[in-house]
């Protein structure tokens, strides 16, 4: 199944496999986020999700944790190292 993304401002768009975590997803549409540890713990990839929340991966505690201690509200942000996109179209602001 077929995904995309949109990345902002850039406005830099990508069809994806689903599957794909945000932080390759954006890669392919031509925008490198920031990261760090690629391992969902420190943080420094949190992106905001302008649409499409739904179609990603379920929250986990672990991930609301890191958001919260680098005071992103996680029903704005993920982590874009850990989060895959599952299905449908997501729109994000790049970090
Ligand atoms: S790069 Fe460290 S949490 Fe994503």
């Amino acid at each position: 199944m077929r995904a995309k993304i949109t990345v902002l401002p850039e406005n830099k768009q990508a069809e994806i496999d689903a599957g794909e975590y945000i932080l390759n997803a954006s890669d392919i549409a031509g925008v490198i986020l920031n990261s760090g540890c690629l391992k969902c713990s420190c943080g420094t990839c949190a992106v905001e999700i302008v649409s499409g929340g739904e179609n990603l991966e379920p929250l986990t505690n672990k991930e609301k944790a890191v958001l919260e201690k680098k005071g992103k509200n996680p029903q704005q942000y993920r982590l874009s190292c850990c989060v895959k996109i599952l299905k449908g179209e997501i729109v994000i602001k790049s970090n």
